[in-house]
């Protein structure tokens, strides 16, 4: 039997030719799929680029403000994993002068840090209660939290999703210390057993409660944004 050339290994079998319709449309569909999965990811990427955003992660927050309206001129955000920066370039401007953003992540950022964001190079698993405090300058309460935490991924879906949920729950600690009555919480998660509890916790903590993906999210991300508005405080 003859070998065959690289190029003839890579063309279709003569049994499974496309001259089948049903086979012919089955690697259409999927070619469409993929080739509009790419165009999103560039598409926002490519975006981000043009205007200047330091992620295209700022679409996914954009999207959350126009269904939520969960800030507003001169409010107060937390903006837990924060680098590079996207999310902190979008709520200075929007906050204004008068507004005022405390970022934290353990990596660094890549945009010029604005007069109204403060920015804590931290770990958010250790204890950050005297940071968030100084950096809040007394004010001990803030309007609004945002996570885009998102862990280290494993590749593992189990051990990814529980991770998520650590940190979520992490989130959830500094958001009874720190989030004032009817302030709103914006954490993304991976779903899993454990995030539908903290889901339960969540209603009933909050007077609204709803969970979004934005548009701008990519296909192949299974991640979720837990929007909580109107903190109760019984
Ligand atoms: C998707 S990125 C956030 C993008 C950001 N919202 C933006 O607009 O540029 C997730 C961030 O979570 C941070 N992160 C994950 N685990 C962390 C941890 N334990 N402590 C601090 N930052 C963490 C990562 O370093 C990463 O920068």
């Amino acid at each position: 039997m003859q070998t065959p050339t690289r190029d003839e290994s890579m063309t279709f079998h003569p049994k499974v030719s496309i001259d089948s319709p049903a086979i012919y449309y089955y690697y259409r569909q999927i070619s469409e799929k993929v080739a509009s999965m790419y165009d999103r990811k560039d598409r926002y990427y490519q975006k981000a680029k043009n205007e200047g955003f330091a992620s295209r992660a700022v679409y996914k927050l954009l999207e959350i403000q126009k269904k939520f309206k969960i800030w507003r001129a001169g409010s107060t955000v937390l903006d837990l994993g924060c680098a590079p920066g996207g999310w902190l370039q979008i709520l200075s401007k929007e906050l204004g002068p008068k507004g005022k953003i405390v970022g934290i992540d353990r990596l660094p950022l890549k945009i010029h840090l604005p007069s109204n964001v403060i920015f804590i190079q931290k770990d958010f698993e250790q204890d950050l209660t005297a940071d968030l405090e100084q950096a809040l300058s007394g004010q001990r309460e803030v309007d609004l939290i945002l996570s885009d935490l998102s862990p280290d991924i494993s590749g593992i879906a189990f051990r990814d999703t529980y991770r998520s949920y650590e940190l979520s729950l992490k989130v959830w600690q500094v958001a009874q210390k720190f989030l004032k009555k009817n302030g709103h919480l914006v954490i993304k998660v991976f779903p899993g057993r454990e995030v539908d509890d903290f889901k339960k916790e969540l209603k009933k903590s909050f007077t609204r409660f709803d969970t979004f993906i934005p548009e701008a999210t990519r296909k192949t991300s299974s991640e979720v944004y837990l929007v909580a508005l109107g903190r109760k405080i019984i």
